[in-house]
């Protein structure tokens, strides 16, 4: 069981200082991570005093079972209904919004039926604590990890030529819930030959051929938290291109992983792993960020490129450069990690030492 109730007073305590007297929080994610709430429909409003999980009645019984840390009310047809009395009753009439998520329309609504309210909107108050797991949390991520690892031991079998993208990444999906996942944690990548090349890619009805290489990026949720590793392998023997390029993405992510530590700012673990590529003439063939935030979303803060407030302990990343040879093949590796103190540690534990000849 997770600490609801103290990630909602750690969420409190924010309020005065993000200018509101409450906030409504409407991200389904951090609905979840504030009350142990999954579906498709929920609220918290959290005040300096309480928290009030909303929702309709498909989810009453539901939220029975799931919700702690926070009273439960069931609206029959409007968020707003419920919200409004409690509203009233309170002493602070700025109340935050989530405008990462709410939309205008819903807020122009929200605006419209509540006079004499004042929407503020605010920005990352949860996502920000979220950034931080608890050891709960890691160990759904390990778990994760551990299945995602598994399957990928397993699949190797069945990446033969004459096997489809569709197919394997089928059989990645299966193998993961059957192992005891929730279910993916995003649509497994399975990209052969040229369109192992296609950063997001999607899996096609394209066979494997000899030579191809083939790019698997997949993972699953455990406890609603995620896991997402990438392998690449060829189909026969490499050729000296396929093999250079697979060194020089793995001297650039074992770079990465050395320049994680606590305290670190994103974009410097970001130029470190760069650093490796560029230097092999490769930089063009390595046009996205160097990894995520990984939690109860598949993409959380910080992104590696972008984010500039520093690493800080028990958050977990992904280290994941590639180089992309359009019309030819991509190479990817990507591992999860824990930030630490000093260093981190690597959940991931698929072998990646050497391209892997099938
Ligand atoms: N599968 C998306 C990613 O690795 O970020
Ligand atoms: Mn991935
Ligand atoms: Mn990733």
């Amino acid at each position: 069981m997770m600490d609801h109730l103290g990630r909602l007073e750690k969420l409190r305590a924010k309020l005065d200082d993000a200018g509101v007297d409450s906030l409504l929080v409407t991200n389904l994610t951090n609905v979840r991570y504030l009350t142990g709430f999954s579906g498709t429909n929920g609220q918290v409003l959290v005040t300096t005093s309480d928290a009030v999980f909303l929702t309709d009645p498909r989810y009453e019984a539901r939220a029975g079972d799931l919700v702690s840390g926070a009273d439960v009310a069931i609206y029959p047809t409007r968020l707003v209904d419920a919200l409004k009395p409690r509203l009233d009753a309170a002493t602070g009439r700025r109340v935050g919004v989530e405008s990462a998520t709410m939309t205008l329309a819903q807020r122009d609504d929200l605006a419209d039926r509540l006079p004499g309210v004042e929407l503020v909107p605010v920005e990352g108050l949860v996502e920000d604590l979220r950034r931080t797991k608890e050891p709960g949390e890691i160990d759904a991520i390990r778990a994760a990890v551990e299945i995602a690892d598994d399957a990928y031991t397993w699949v190797i079998d069945r990446l033969v030529p004459g096997a489809t993208e569709r197919e394997v990444a089928l059989d990645l999906e299966v193998r993961m819930r059957l192992a005891g996942a929730d279910n993916v944690s995003f649509d497994p990548i399975v990209g052969s030959g040229p369109l192992s090349a296609h950063i997001h890619h999607t899996p096609s009805d394209r066979a494997f051929d000899k030579g191809d290489l083939v790019l698997l990026d997949f993972g699953c949720r455990v406890d609603g938290y995620c896991s997402d590793m990438t392998r690449t392998v060829v189909l026969g023997p490499a050729s000296d291109e396929q093999r250079e390029t697979y060194e020089t993405v793995l001297r650039a992510q074992l770079a990465g992983i050395a320049a994680v530590s606590a305290g670190t700012p994103p974009p410097d673990v970001d130029a470190a792993a760069r650093a490796v590529i560029d230097a092999a003439g490769r930089g063009a063939g390595f046009p996205h960020g160097l990894g995520h935030g990984v939690g109860l979303d598949i993409h959380e803060t910080p992104a590696m490129r972008l984010t500039t407030d520093p690493l800080v302990a028990a958050e977990v990343i992904t280290i994941e450069p590639g180089i992309y040879n359009v019309g030819d093949g991509g190479v990817r590796i990507e591992d999860m990690v824990v930030v630490a103190d000093s260093g981190c540690d690597v959940l991931t534990g698929s072998p990646k030492d050497t391209l892997l000849e099938l």
